[in-house]
């Protein structure tokens, strides 16, 4: 599966340019579902079809974060503005990809040793900016015009028991969709799988996905905080490696308890490993199920992961095995 995750976490589709990602999705899943199409936003939805007459959906967000030039200077130096939660100090000394191919690096300004300090100190996207290697306005304006979108220009490093990529945040997720897709046989619930654009900048596509679906039960798949670094956020006890976990809450929405019963329940009569999750900040497309049509019953199952939103995003890959097994275990044992 590495091979897999490798692939679509080198694409760059920042929230609103999931073009890309969403074709090399479409290939490795058209021939192993029974159907598929892309809804007027661009979220790919797919359906494996079963047979007990009630709907089971898992989302996983293709989009990732980025940035977009603002402004092109007369030297050909670039602004720019964060597409998603981009923090700039997770940006200094980042490569850039942009859209039209070129590249580009990020610096920060500073005229005098003091100055240069004060704005370390509180460092915002008016004090850095992106050198394309131009050197005028008009040869920056050829590599990146004003609206170009960009993303991290990082590769997939495979440390063994942990992978590293600069869009874990949720290509992982996708990933492990794309595997519960190829390995699922016997559904027992039509299971409906969305790919869905623009997460990162409010939840966008799975606020309408499931509009003509309304499931009986929507699962967000999505990555999680890694609280387990050095004096990291102490209020929290998960960690990688410890497994998948079924989110009880975070900023954006309460999970239906029954949810959270039903995976625990499948998870144990498989023995695979979970935790639960209260995350004390953040949120996950399954908002945007949540409060679709009349409403519909929400949970998330979440890969813990390190360094969210920076170019080194870190899983371990043995969560990422018993997320599709707990995904399999639903859609086979039925909601
Ligand atoms: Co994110
Ligand atoms: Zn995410």
């Amino acid at each position: 599966m590495k091979e897999l995750i490798k692939k679509l976490v080198e694409i760059s589709s920042p929230s609103g340019r999931e073009d890309a990602i969403r074709e090399v999705i479409t290939q490795e899943i058209k021939d192993h579902v029974d159907e598929i199409k892309v809804d007027p936003l661009g979220s790919l939805i797919a359906l494996k079809k079963g047979k007990s007459g009630k709907k089971l959906l898992f989302d996983a967000h293709m989009d990732e974060i980025g940035v977009v030039v603002t402004h092109v200077d007369d030297k050909g130096f670039l602004r720019i503005d964060m597409i998603g939660g981009v923090s700039p100090y997770r940006l200094l000394g980042a490569r850039i990809i942009f859209e039209t191919g070129a590249h580009g690096v990020v610096g920060v300004e500073g005229e005098t040793m003091k100055q240069a300090g004060e704005i370390m100190k509180s460092l915002d996207f008016d004090h850095i900016y992106v050198d394309v290697g131009a050197t005028s306005r008009e040869e920056a304006e050829k590599l990146s015009p004003v609206g170009t979108f960009g993303t991290y220009d990082a590769g997939f490093i495979d440390l063994g028991s942990r992978l590293v990529s600069k869009a874990m945040d949720d290509r992982i997720a996708c990933a492990i969709l794309v595997q519960t897709i190829k390995e699922l046989e016997t559904p027992k619930d039509d299971v409906y799988f969305v790919f869905a654009v623009q997460e990162e900048v409010g939840l966008v596509g799975a606020s309408v996905a499931a509009f003509d679906i309304m499931p009986d039960m929507a699962i967000a798949v999505d990555v999680t905080a890694g609280p387990d670094t050095p004096k990291s956020f102490k209020r929290m006890g998960f960690k990688l490696g410890g497994g998948p976990t079924i989110k009880i809450k975070d900023q954006a929405s309460v999970s239906s308890s029954k949810v959270v019963s039903r995976l625990k329940e499948v998870a144990d009569s498989r023995s695979i490993p979970t935790q639960y999750e209260v995350l004390i900040f953040g949120g996950t497309d399954a908002r945007g199920y949540q409060t679709t049509g009349r409403g519909i019953p929400v949970g998330t199952v979440s890969v813990p992961t390190r360094y969210v939103h920076s170019p080194n995003e870190m899983v371990d890959y043995k969560d990422v095995l018993d997320s599709v097994r707990l995904l399999k275990a639903l859609a086979e044992e039925g909601i």
